[in-house]
């Protein structure tokens, strides 16, 4: 069909309950994405929306206005970062010219098809969404028709950024310091951030936001675009001449496609919000609840966790490990999970990071009987048992790696530099995936094991098999395979993504996993902001978080108990020290959040979060609400010392506007009297106050200042009388 000859653009939408995204497509090229927001009517004019849109054509330009599609062309003349790079067998840039061929609803979904005859491609384009979700999944392919192609880029489907937007938000971190949330300026030129590390890194969580200029946390629009498939992901935001601003995702490798062959992008996702940051935030979690991770026993609360990988490390004395199982029990733990340390092979175990990996066999120096008497004993104490593994690496000093030198990636005629003395398998070798199939099932099957960590301690690099061929897309699919694997051989064992702490997140490996290591860091201080950035793509019952030491392991920062339980217990709580260093009042203490973790979770766990705006710098806020609005609890960390002789009162979220709720401060015998002069504090007093959920939003209510590194926790519930 030649819609040049209609001159109107072929138009279609796709819809979910609150949003509405149209694509458009002129004289039969491919659409653009001409309006992404809130819900139209269902009479809207698309063509006319579509023509609205049209830009003029400036002087000493081409002489039409170039598109930004969803998948802009240089055989088009577009001149920013083109959707798509290819070349022919011979090296040829592929100068593609797409014309549609059909643009349709499917489903749930609005499908793109468009074909290059003369370069021998077809481009299909997907906007999927579900009738519960807010969020459109979007997946670009490319076919080779006819003759071999090498695709350098293909991006999913590009969508426009608001050009009013004055910034967008991105994230780039360390060891210890993910999810660092940062604003860059929208100007001229493309942003580019990449990951070829196998994992996503500590560096860059791969997603934009971009708030639309006077968006906050509670008020205005703003978009957000994850790409699910880190490790070997590049985004792009771009600002173009023309003054056009799109936003791609897609993987940092080459691929060579034969004909008839398929490349995929891999899937992005796409959310809108009119109702601030946190509209983002909760289109995005009902979709990682709904969609993304798959729990084996949804109805099961998220189980405190006690880890003993800050408590012993390597040193496994299974008396000691007993006696902290039998204090994490009596403080409230449910599961105990045996970190690093527990295997080997005959004559070597795993005594430091320098050997072993591989090796994946009970040590028998450290458990002469096996795991059972300890998963027994904690079984007794009514814990369930969870295991460390870190099953793609391998120990060059290990009977696996001398047994099969030929597993490792290792490119011929190349030096491999080591990172904490490992390397990795090749996970594409079916060799090695039956291996490490073969020991994990074996483990899971022998033992009681209702829940591993699957660590990842090092980036890939000379990513490339025997054969010289990259290696990281099919690396990252094979990892993927080998837990769908072990997950359909075991479907009631739950999975934790780890990479050196939170290096390996995104929707992708969250399909597969049931909860993330956000940081190596137990530091409270560190983790407080942590989870507050990580929050917004991330849902608290997945982002696991512990009380680490009294003096933290990772920044050597002291901290008190009250604060670090505080910041756990808004997570997926659990204890990660020598329980026999707590004194009795720390002890005490951790008890009684733990408990009160336990009384809240359920309601926490589905209910919705609210980042607030604590008007003051040196405060972190934010709150769950439960899904019927009935109870809340509200978490303000004070980070440092308040500048301002007092702190303003903070202006809660999300709460039914005519209900009226009881308020009080859950911690109050937390109050310091040195912090502040004593006067009389409605909200300190054992009935607090009750107001109307409105004055709660617009007024809020004022918390005792508090000294650096407290939070209080703002408990509410809904009454009725005053
Ligand atoms: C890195 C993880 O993030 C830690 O929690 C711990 O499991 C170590 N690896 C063990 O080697």
């Amino acid at each position: 069909m030649n819609f040049l000859s209609t001159g109107m653009p072929v138009c279609a939408r796709l819809d979910t309950t609150r949003r509405t995204l149209v694509l458009a497509s002129f004289a039969d090229r491919l659409p653009c994405v001409v309006y992404c927001g809130s819900r139209l009517g269902d009479d809207e004019d698309l063509a006319a929306l579509s023509r609205a849109a049209v830009r003029p054509i400036a002087n000493s330009t081409l002489d039409r206005a170039v598109e930004l599609s969803i998948c802009p062309e240089e055989g088009r003349g577009f001149q920013g970062h083109p959707g798509l790079r290819a070349f022919d067998a011979a090296g040829r840039p592929l100068m593609t010219q797409f014309r549609l061929s059909s643009l349709e609803r499917q489903g749930d979904a609005l499908v793109v098809e468009a074909v290059d005859a003369q370069c021998g491609l077809t481009y299909r384009a997907r906007f999927a969404t579900h009738p519960d979700t807010e969020v459109i999944e979007v997946e670009a392919d490319l076919t080779a028709d006819r003759e071999a192609v090498r695709v350098d880029w293909l991006s999913t489907p590009v969508v426009p950024a608001p050009a009013s937007a004055t910034d967008f938000i991105e994230f780039a971190g360390r060891w210890t310091q993910e999810f660092g949330l940062r604003r860059v300026p929208f100007t001229r030129g493309a942003h580019l951030r990449e990951s070829r590390r196998g994992r996503m890194g500590h560096d860059h969580f791969p997603a934009f936001v971009v708030p639309d200029a006077g968006c906050t946390d509670t008020l205005g629009e703003a978009i957000a675009l994850h790409f699910g498939f880190s490790g070997v992901h590049r985004m792009v935001a771009e600002e173009t001449a023309e003054g056009l601003r799109q936003l791609q995702a897609g993987v940092a490798e080459p691929a060579m496609l034969e004909p008839g062959e398929t490349l995929s992008s891999e899937c992005g996702f796409l959310a809108f919000s009119d109702e601030g940051l946190n509209g983002l935030m909760h289109a995005l979690h009902d979709h990682v609840r709904r969609h993304v991770v798959r729990f084996p026993d949804p109805a099961r609360p998220r189980p405190v966790h006690y880890n003993c990988w800050e408590a012993v490390y390597f040193d496994h004395d299974l008396d000691t490990l007993k006696e902290l199982a039998d204090r994490a029990a009596a403080i409230g733990a449910e599961r105990f999970v045996l970190d690093d340390g527990w295997f080997g092979s005959a004559g070597q175990g795993r005594d430091d990071d320098t050997t072993s990996l591989g090796d994946w066999y009970v040590d028998p120096r450290k458990y002469p009987d096996g795991l059972g008497p300890l998963i027994d004993h904690v079984e007794t104490l009514g814990m369930r048992f969870g295991l460390w593994v870190e099953p793609e690496m391998v120990s060059p000093d290990s009977a696996l790696a001398r047994a099969h030198p030929d597993w490792i990636i290792q490119p011929e005629g190349r030096v491999q530099l080591p990172r904490r003395s490992q390397q990795v398998l090749d996970l594409t070798n079916a060799d090695v995936a039956d291996y490490l199939f073969e020991r994990l099932d074996a483990l899971l099957s022998q033992y009681s094991i209702d829940y591993l960590k699957w660590d990842m301690n090092r980036d890939l690099t000379l990513a490339v098999d025997r054969e010289g061929n990259g290696l990281l897309r099919r690396q990252g699919k094979a990892v993927h395979a080998l837990i769908d694997r072990v997950r359909a051989a075991h479907p009631g064992v739950e999975i934790e993504s780890c990479a050196s702490g939170g290096a390996r997140i995104d929707y992708e490996i969250l399909k597969r996993t049931h909860r993330v290591w956000l940081s190596d860091s137990n530091d409270a201080h560190e983790r407080a902001r942590m989870q507050h950035e990580a929050m917004l793509f991330l849902p608290p019952e997945i982002v696991g978080s512990h009380v680490g030491p009294r003096r933290c392991h990772t920044s050597g920062r002291v901290l008190a108990m009250p604060f670090r339980a505080g910041v756990a217990m808004a997570a997926h709580m659990g204890f990660e020290m020598d329980l026999r260093e707590l004194e009795p009042d720390e002890e005490a203490t951790l008890k009684r959040y733990t408990r009160f973790y336990k009384e809240n979770r359920t309601w926490m766990h589905a209910g919705r979060q609210h980042r607030l705006e604590p008007a003051c710098a040196e405060r972190l806020a934010h709150m769950s609400v439960a899904a019927d609005r009935a109870h809340f609890l509200a978490f303000v960390a004070t980070l440092a010392t308040i500048r301002d002789e007092s702190a303003p009162p903070i202006r809660l979220s999300g709460l039914d506007p005519d209900a009226h709720y009881r308020v009080t401060l859950w911690n109050r015998d937390e109050i310091n009297a040195s912090s502040h002069r004593r006067f009389a504090m409605p909200i300190a007093d054992p009935d607090g106050l009750v107001l109307s959920g409105r004055a709660l939003m617009k007024s809020g209510v004022t918390l005792p200042m508090g000294f650096p590194d407290t939070m209080w926790i703002v408990q509410g519930t809904r009454t009725e009388g005053r």
